[in-house]
């Protein structure tokens, strides 16, 4: 059911110097910040030749990434993103198998411009899966 590995999500206390590492110690190619109001994330994109990795800032204290940091202040891995074809038919398996689909189950747009869902990281080894329809 799933298939490419879309994105790497990492949490990070200061946006400008991860970008900063990303673009000058490790050579990637890095967007501009993008703000994200729906998910309280500032965003940038590190693309990779096989998959992106987005580095995330929370936009303010109620962002969930504001409580992410609060435990790892570090930062860290926050998620992980995989391809689906049908993100409704996707939900409906995994709900129907008892896994829980957070925020009421319906897709939010993403910061790509596509429909996501994201699970329970309790259901999945302790790590919070997003599902992108593509
Ligand atoms: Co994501």
């Amino acid at each position: 059911m799933i298939g490419r590995l879309n994105h790497v999500a990492i949490a990070v206390p200061d946006l400008a110097a991860a970008t900063a590492q990303y673009r000058n110690q490790l050579g990637a190619t890095v967007s501009e910040p993008q703000a994200e109001p729906d998910h309280g994330v500032t965003v940038v994109f590190v693309e990779l030749p096989n998959t992106k990795v987005e580095l995330l800032e929370p936009l303010d204290e109620g962002s969930p990434i504001a409580a992410f940091l609060e435990r790892s202040p570090a930062g860290g891995i926050h998620h992980m993103c995989f391809e689906v074809d049908d993100i409704l038919a996707a939900r409906d398996k995994l709900a129907s198998e008892g896994a829980r689909v957070l925020g009421g189950g319906e897709p939010k747009i993403g910061a790509h411009g596509k429909p996501v869902l994201f699970l329970h990281p309790k259901d999945f080894n302790g790590t919070l899966i997003e599902l992108e329809q593509v």
